[in-house]
């Protein structure tokens, strides 16, 4: 009777400081479990004296209801705690989520996008060449030597081993003409490199598209059939030309081309310098040498080649005034586009 007064006393103890629904579980199974205290003092039943039996089930029998009630009770009050808890801690998911800041094109990559739409309309190729080039495809094989002075124009890095960042998309003319056989329309978009003083208008690095055309029979008016459809397209369609002589050695003859200012349509203003005129391109019937250079029978086939820099025409297409602010990586400037 004595161990039945202990274990109620025992469980009385426990009961009372017990808060949360795992704790009771484990009392339950520790009092009322198969090997549990309530069955471990059921087990004395065959050593008590024969008259004593029936009392001592019955204490233990009305202690182990007595425990199952209280667990019952219990377990009753923690759980209902536990949810108005739960229910404190209730997730609001009508709440606005946080929004992700998502990014978007660069200017200078959609003028680029736009720019080359127009080329594939005319059925050119789209080909990359490497920023690192060397000697011979940048400048050599282009009709300018070592000792010409067409070289300071495009003064630039070299790389200790020999090869340099390239100068202008020219230095995939040769490159790509090597691989293919007459006829062909190509474009090449492509970051350029050169020395330079930093300014509104001048980058050390900015970026060209440079199309070049070999063909039977290809003349300058294909050239400028060429250049009106595509200015038109991308500077809009009322877009004049004005050709002038210019000169670079890989082109004869040579025209650097303005196009109307697509800001003032040509009236006059402070991004055309009140000419109505914004230079825009070089140009030319490629020189009989380079077409040799490439293995390409200059008596047979002639073509013409041109370059422009998408982020100058990105510049006035989106009237920007400072070319450093497409690689300034100010987000305040590149969340307008
Ligand atoms: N490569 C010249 C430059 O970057 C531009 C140029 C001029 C490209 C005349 C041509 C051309 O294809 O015919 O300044």
């Amino acid at each position: 009777m004595e161990d039945i007064r202990k274990l109620q006393d025992d469980f009385g103890a426990n009961i009372t400081s017990a808060s949360d629904s795992k704790t009771l579980e484990e009392l339950r199974i520790r009092y009322l479990g198969r090997n549990g205290e309530v069955n471990r003092l059921m087990e004395k039943l065959p050593t008590l004296p024969s008259e004593e039996r029936g009392s001592f089930g019955k204490e233990v029998n009305a202690l182990k209801s007595a425990i199952k009630l209280a667990l019952d009770e219990q377990e009753k009050k923690v759980s209902g705690e536990e949810i108005s808890k739960l229910s404190d801690e209730k997730l609001d998911v009508t709440i606005p989520g946080i929004k992700p800041n998502l990014g978007h094109i660069h200017p200078v990559t959609q003028a680029m996008d736009e720019i080359l739409q127009a080329f594939v309309e005319l059925g050119y190729e789209i080909k990359e060449g490497p920023d690192v080039e060397n000697d011979h495809y940048n400048f050599e094989v282009l009709n300018i030597p070592k000792s010409h002075p067409a070289r300071d124009l495009q003064d630039t890095f070299w790389l200790t081993n020999g090869l340099l960042p390239r100068t202008h998309t020219s230095a995939m003319q040769v490159r790509t003409m090597e691989t293919m056989k007459p006829p062909f329309k190509v474009a090449v978009p492509g970051w350029v490199y050169r020395q330079e003083r930093e300014d509104a208008t001048h980058a050390s690095s900015f970026h060209q598209v440079e199309g070049f055309v070999v063909g039977e029979g290809i003349s300058f008016a294909n050239l400028k059939g060429t250049l009106f459809a595509i200015l038109r397209k991308v500077l809009g369609s009322e877009t004049e030309l004005k050709f002038r002589a210019s000169y670079f050695p890989y082109v004869e003859p040579c025209a650097e081309v303005s196009a109307t200012c697509p800001h003032c349509k040509g009236q006059g203003c402070t991004v055309c310098k009140q000419s109505g005129w914004i230079e825009i391109l070089g140009s030319g019937m490629i020189h009989p040498k380079v077409l040799q250079n490439a293995g390409i029978d200059p008596k047979k086939y002639s073509g013409f080649a041109f370059a422009f820099g998408s982020t100058r025409l990105a510049m006035l297409k989106y009237k920007i005034n400072d070319i450093r602010l497409f690689t300034g990586g100010d987000l305040r400037f590149l969340q307008q586009f």
